[in-house]
This record gives structure tokens, sequence and C-alpha cells, in this order.
């Protein structure tokens, strides 16, 4: 074989340090020569799979060598190199996500059992500590909220932080896919050492299946360490300390996760979120359409039965376009009018449910089955 492993490796790490130093023409150049040469051993892999695993990591290198490119270009934007990690991994903070959200669980239409289920699991044990430990209920813990796209998991995951008043750390896969390579260990320790010196916080990995896949020949080799790693921290949290960690999952194709990572202690709570039932749907539109100008004839429980198989997304939209009409004709001289029943059906007819009924198949089958 041309190209060794240790070369690939030393080229590798010498660009990962360049990028973390913030010097980003030297960082790509090593960059560059590090997915060279995964290529070149790519090529010459006559087993297929190992090759698969070869061009995902060259495919990685080169988009974080774009991102170099990016990067040096807009010296407004440069960013400050990153400090080491020698300090117990506070300086996770140039990389981790933390925000506070705003919205909480009123702002989310529907989903009674979903709010309820949570408030069992991570929040009355929070809020009645004393009964808790009476009945020997422990805090914190894995969820997996999974159910259809559009239907509010994102929005969910940040009310919970709202609601128990936490930090909130998201692991976007795409970073740890187009970032972390070389250094995803060390920044899932960083993360979970962030979040356990905090009284109270939530981990979100949105889209977890693409970080968290079944662990199958054909992914990365990157996320083939990340998974159990991952899964490691989850279980070696201590929930019976004063401090509580909760983490979530989101996916809309749970049958592509880990089965590993439903184990007990691990994303054991499974929790469905499912399309808006019809109350959900007169309050999402209430949300969405309500608030602005309607004309007399817009009938709301109509539209709710109209609406039955659409997505809260979905519903969002169509309230956005229907919105629109009125405007554009407004904006080219007309005198404005408001929002007419005709306006939301004319919408409607020309947007079918986002999600298709042999998906919804899908989720009533992994519930039964976890497969
Ligand atoms: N139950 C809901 N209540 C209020 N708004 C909702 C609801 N469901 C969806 N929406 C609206 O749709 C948008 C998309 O929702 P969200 O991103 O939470 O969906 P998701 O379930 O995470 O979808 P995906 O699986 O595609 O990531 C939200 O920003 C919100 O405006
Ligand atoms: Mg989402």
């Amino acid at each position: 074989m041309a190209t060794s492993f240790a070369t690939f490796e030393r080229l590798k790490d010498k660009g990962v340090s360049a990028f973390k130093a913030g010097d980003y023409p030297t960082a790509k150049s090593y960059l560059i020569q590090a997915a060279d040469c995964m290529i070149e051993m790519a090529e010459a892999t006559p087993d297929e799979s190992r090759r698969r695993h070869h061009e995902q990591l060259a495919t990685e290198l080169i988009d974080l060598a774009k991102d170099c490119d990016r990067l040096s270009g807009s010296p407004g934007k440069r960013r400050a190199p990153l400090r080491e990690a020698d300090d117990g991994g506070a300086d996770a903070s140039d990389w981790l996500v933390r925000e506070k959200p705003t919205i909480g669980f009123d702002d989310i239409a529907g989903l009674d059992d979903v709010k309820a289920e949570i408030r069992l699991k991570m929040i009355y044990p929070l809020s009645h500590a004393d009964l808790a430990q009476r009945y020997g209920i422990h805090s914190g813990g894995g969820v997996l909220l999974y159910g259809p796209p559009g239907t509010g998991k994102t929005m969910m995951a940040k009310a919970i932080a709202h609601e128990v008043d936490a930090a909130f750390f998201v692991i976007s896969p795409a970073q740890v896919l187009s970032k972390w390579v070389g250094e995803a260990e060390q920044n899932i320790r960083k993360l979970f050492d962030a979040a356990k010196a905090e009284p109270m916080s939530v981990i979100f990995i949105d889209e977890v299946e693409a970080l968290v896949p079944k662990r199958q020949s054909d992914s990365s080799s990157v996320m083939q360490r990340v998974v159990p790693q991952i899964l490691q921290e989850l279980e070696g949290f201590d929930r019976t300390a004063d401090r509580c960690l909760l983490f979530i999952g989101a996916t809309n194709k749970p049958w592509m996760l880990d089965e590993a990572m439903m184990r007990p202690g691990r994303l054991d709570a499974r929790i469905f979120v499912p399309l808006p039932d019809a109350p959900a749907r007169y309050r999402l539109l209430e949300m969405y359409l309500a608030k602005r100008p309607l004309a007399d004839d817009v009938d709301l429980g109509q539209l709710c039965d109209r609406l039955a198989g659409y997505s809260g997304a979905d519903i969002k939209n169509i309230a956005n376009r229907a919105a629109a009409r009125p405007f554009t004709e407004a904006v080219n001289g007309a005198e404005p009018r408001s929002i007419a029943m005709a306006d939301v059906e004319a919408v409607i007819a020309e947007t079918p449910p986002s999600v298709l009924l042999k998906d919804l198949a899908r989720y009533d089958a992994f519930a039964q089955t976890g497969l």
C-alpha cells in the first residue's frame, strides 16, 4: 500500500491542530493532504465496506477543509482559536450550543399525553423532590421523542428545558461529522462534563438517528466510536446525585437507531409524538391563523376537519400562505382585505399533507416491535 495509516493520522492531526489554532491556510493544506491519503487508501482497499469508511472519512476532511476557506476568507468572522482542553472541559463553550429556550408547554398545541408523560418523568421529580424521594422516584434520564416530521418534537425538547429551567445543550450530528474529525471522543466527554457542572441540564440531540445509527458496517468510523461513548456517558451519570441531567433524542426515523440506545439507563423512555388530533388542530389554527385579520366566513371548526392528517408544521405553513394571498394583492395596490375562507381552501387544495399514511404505519410497527 502506497500510504500508511500512520501518515494519514499525522497529516490529519496536524490539520486539526492548525484548525484549532485558527491557522486556517495551514489547516486546509494538511486536511487536503490527509483526505488525498484517505482516498488513495480507499482505492487500494478491495473490501467494499472498508472502502466506504475511507471515502466517508475523506469527505469529512474535505468538508472541514472547505470550512477553512470560509473562515479564512472572511476575516471579520474569523473565530477565536480553540483553547486546549486541559482545564477540565470548560472551553467546550467554543462549540457547545448553550441556549435558554423561551418556549414552554403552553406554546405547543395538543400533545397532552406527551406533556403528561414528560411531567411525570422529568418535571415532577424535580418540582416535588420530597415526594419523589419518598417514593424512590429518580429524576432525569433519557427520553426518545419520535414521530412524523413537523409534529413539534424539536419544540418539545426546548419546552422541557424551559419548564425545568435547565441549561440546554444541543448537539448537531452535522457538526459532529464535519467538525469533530479526530476529536469526537474528547468532545463528547467535554459535553457531558459541562452538563454535569450545571445543577440542571438538558442535552438534546436532534435527528439522533444520524449520530447513533444501528452499528452497520457502512457507518463512518467517527460514528462507530461515537456511539458507544455516548451510551457509556449516559449510563455512567449518577442519577442519585443532587444534579440532574435529562437527555433527549428526537427522530423521525426511530427504526434507524441503534437498539443499544434503548436499553435501561439510556434512552429508555420512548414517547411517540403524533400528528395533531382535532382539538390540537383547532388550537394550531388559533395560534397561526386566527391571530391575523379573518373574514366572517372563516370557519375554524370546518378547517379543523379538513386538516385531518396534516402536521403542525403543515398547518402553520398553510396559514402563512393563506395570509400571503391578500397581502400580495394589497402590495400590488388592492384595497387591504381580511383572509377569507376561500384563501385557506385554495391553499389546502394545492397542499397535500406532508406525512404519508404508509409512513404512519411504520411508526405503529415501531411502537409495537421496536423495529
Ligand atoms: N404541536 C405544535 N404546536 C405548535 N406549533 C407546532 C406544533 N407542531 C409543529 N409546530 C410548528 O411547526 C414547526 C416545526 O415543528 P418542529 O420543528 O418542532 O417539528 P419536529 O417534530 O421536530 O419535525 P422534524 O421531525 O422534521 O424535525 C414548529 O416550529 C412550529 O411552528
Ligand atoms: Mg425536529
